[in-house]
């Protein structure tokens, strides 16, 4: 039989990107499992929704450990304790080391409010709409060593409307980051992509 397909998620705050994961594998839509959700914040309600269900969850704060190094090292020796297939960073709001990175090469995933390259980092959404685009949407790419600069493994957009807010806007977004995390995670667990150099294809 093969082997379950084990996750690492990790979080931040509201967690509704972890609760589309846990709901597409009750509805048969991800064959993963989710072995542990790390927080880098205590209040992260996305903690609580992995406690919900019963989803070993740990918090870890930066502020917590003298240096990035140490603070890096303790999450690294809890993922690696879990043995995941893949990574997932799902609003997780933290720049991750090189030393981090390639201890799990092409292993970590991240899903960013934007069509990269346009608009990295942080609050993209408002991003989009200070530089007038008519178009955004969502992106989940490997996690290199720049900021939201890896390979995309997909894309979806929207429109951006006149009267959108922030809020509109970013709302619209998640529905969409909420359909193809789950769409890469599968491409990735069924072996179906192709990486060279920093082009992602699907396998036919
Ligand atoms: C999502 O929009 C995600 O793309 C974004 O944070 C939000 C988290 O929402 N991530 C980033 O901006 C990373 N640079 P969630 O906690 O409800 O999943």
């Amino acid at each position: 039989m093969r082997k379950k397909f084990k996750l690492a998620v990790l979080v931040s705050g509201q967690g509704s990107n972890l609760q589309a994961l846990i709901d597409n594998i009750k509805l048969g839509k991800l064959k993963t499992r989710i072995e542990v959700v790390l927080s880098d914040n205590f209040k992260a309600n996305a903690i609580n929704i992995a406690l919900e269900n019963n989803i070993p969850a740990v918090s870890l704060e930066r502020s917590g450990f003298s240096s990035r190094k140490e603070f890096e090292g303790k999450m690294l020796k809890i993922l690696e304790g879990y043995t995941p297939d893949l990574i997932v960073l799902a609003g997780f709001m933290r720049v991750l080391s090189k030393n981090f990175i390639k201890t799990f090469p092409r292993k970590i995933i991240n899903i960013h409010p934007a069509l990269l390259p346009a608009f990295p980092g942080l609050d993209s959404q408002n991003q989009a709409l200070e530089y007038g685009v008519k178009i955004s949407g969502a992106t989940v790419h490997f996690v290199d060593e720049g900021v939201d600069t890896g390979p995309i493994i997909i894309q979806k957009a929207v429109r951006v409307k006149d009267n959108d807010s922030r809020d509109s806007l970013a709302a619209r977004i998640l529905k969409l980051e909420h359909k193809i995390l789950t769409e890469a995670i599968e491409l990735i667990r069924k072996e179906k992509i192709i990486i060279t150099g920093r082009q992602v294809k699907y396998k036919k």
